[in-house]
């Protein structure tokens, strides 16, 4: 990652030229809210307050400087609202940019989703609708994916783990989104010392068929409401 320093990036040049840096605790007298929960966030962690010329992640690298916003008493027009732009969290995130570049992609730089699909950029990192955390993750993937919630009479235990298990959640070379595109995505847990033996059964006829869940075997790996291994 581009470490954290931010000092003027040139996107917020381009938006408001004339806008300076109020800092934090100027936004927070008019947005308690967002400064209450913003104190518990990830972001918070690196804020660097009151360090002259480097603005960390402070309200304003990501909202861009707000001086012209404040003066017009809360202007809508003089700050970035960031809705629908990726833009600013790239500024730092440029690993993740190159995630969404992958073959298989959300589809988040053809603008059909955004960062705050899954991530809250100003909530803490522990609560439930925010990707970064185990249960949360599943939650705002369910959000999109309602089928993949359940429940199913057979439920797959992979799920309880949770959906990254087996997708990466940004892109991946793989289709499907997949961690990994044969066998051992499976193996990873299920393997056992007697392989091919998976389960009580010698998998040795069915493993050069395909992967586990092509070739009409574990077709449901989700979950099914019709077959205790998942076939359908
Ligand atoms: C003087 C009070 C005040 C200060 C200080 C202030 N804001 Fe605002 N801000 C407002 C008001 C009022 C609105 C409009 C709320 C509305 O109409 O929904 C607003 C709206 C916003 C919006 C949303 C715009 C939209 O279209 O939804 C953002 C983002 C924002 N402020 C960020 C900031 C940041 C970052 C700072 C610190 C640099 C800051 N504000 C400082 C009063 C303030
Ligand atoms: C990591 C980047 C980031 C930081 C840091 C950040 N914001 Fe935001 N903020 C966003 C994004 C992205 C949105 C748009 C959310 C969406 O998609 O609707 C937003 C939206 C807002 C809004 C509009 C209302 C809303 O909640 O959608 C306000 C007001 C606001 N931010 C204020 C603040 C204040 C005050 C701070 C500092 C305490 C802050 N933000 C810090 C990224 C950030
Ligand atoms: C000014 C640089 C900067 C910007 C802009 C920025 N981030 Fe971050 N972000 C960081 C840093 C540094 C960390 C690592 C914080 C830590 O965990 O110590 C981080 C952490 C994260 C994490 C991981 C949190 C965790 O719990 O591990 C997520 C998710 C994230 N950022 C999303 C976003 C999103 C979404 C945006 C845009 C709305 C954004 N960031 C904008 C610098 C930035
Ligand atoms: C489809 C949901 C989704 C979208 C959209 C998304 N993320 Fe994530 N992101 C996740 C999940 C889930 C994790 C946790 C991954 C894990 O624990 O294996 C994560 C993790 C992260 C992390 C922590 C480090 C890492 O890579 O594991 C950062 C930083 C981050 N995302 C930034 C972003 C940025 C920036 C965007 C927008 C360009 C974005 N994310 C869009 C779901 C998403
Ligand atoms: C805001 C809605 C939304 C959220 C949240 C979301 N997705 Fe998606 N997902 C999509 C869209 C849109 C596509 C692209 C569908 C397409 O191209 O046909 C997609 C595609 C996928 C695909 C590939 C599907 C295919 O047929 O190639 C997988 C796998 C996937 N998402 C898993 C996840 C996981 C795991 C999470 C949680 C980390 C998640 N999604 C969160 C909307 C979402
Ligand atoms: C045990 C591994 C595993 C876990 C855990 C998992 N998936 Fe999947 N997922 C797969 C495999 C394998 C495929 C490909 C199936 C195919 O190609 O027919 C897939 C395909 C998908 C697809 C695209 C095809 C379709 O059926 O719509 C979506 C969307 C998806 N998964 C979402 C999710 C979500 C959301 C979660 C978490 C609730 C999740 N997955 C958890 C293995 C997993
Ligand atoms: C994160 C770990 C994990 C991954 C990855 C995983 N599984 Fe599972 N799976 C489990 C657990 C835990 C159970 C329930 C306990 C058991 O039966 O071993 C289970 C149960 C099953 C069952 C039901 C077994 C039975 O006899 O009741 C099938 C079938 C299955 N998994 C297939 C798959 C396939 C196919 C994949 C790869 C796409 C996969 N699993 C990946 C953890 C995982």
């Amino acid at each position: 990652m581009n470490q954290n320093i931010v000092v003027d990036p040139p996107y917020f040049k381009n938006v408001q030229p004339n806008a300076k840096y109020v800092g934090s605790d100027t936004c927070a007298s008019c947005h308690t809210d967002h400064a209450k929960n913003f104190e518990k966030s990830a972001h918070a962690r690196i804020e660097l307050k009151g360090v002259e010329g480097v603005h960390g992640t402070t309200c304003e690298s990501c909202h861009g400087p707000g001086s012209l916003h404040v003066a017009g008493g809360g202007d809508k027009t003089k700050i970035l609202t960031l809705k629908k732009d990726n833009e600013s969290c790239f500024q730092c995130h440029i690993d993740q940019k190159a995630q969404f570049n992958l073959q298989y992609h959300h589809p988040i730089q053809e603008g059909k989703m955004t960062c705050t699909s899954c991530h809250d950029p100003h909530g803490p990192d522990a609560k439930p609708w925010s990707a970064v955390s185990i249960r949360g993750t599943n939650d705002v993937c369910v959000s999109c994916h309602r089928d993949k919630k359940g429940p199913f009479t057979w439920e797959h235990e992979a799920l309880s783990s949770s959906c990254t298990e087996c997708h990466n959640p940004h892109g991946s070379i793989h289709p499907k989104l997949l961690v990994q595109n044969d066998l051992n995505l499976c193996l990873k847990c299920h393997v056992q010392p007697n392989w091919p033996t998976v389960g009580k059964r010698s998998h040795s006829a069915f493993a050069p068929r395909g992967n586990c869940w092509s070739a009409g075997c574990h077709t449901q790996v989700h979950g099914s409401n019709f077959d205790d291994h998942l076939r359908y």
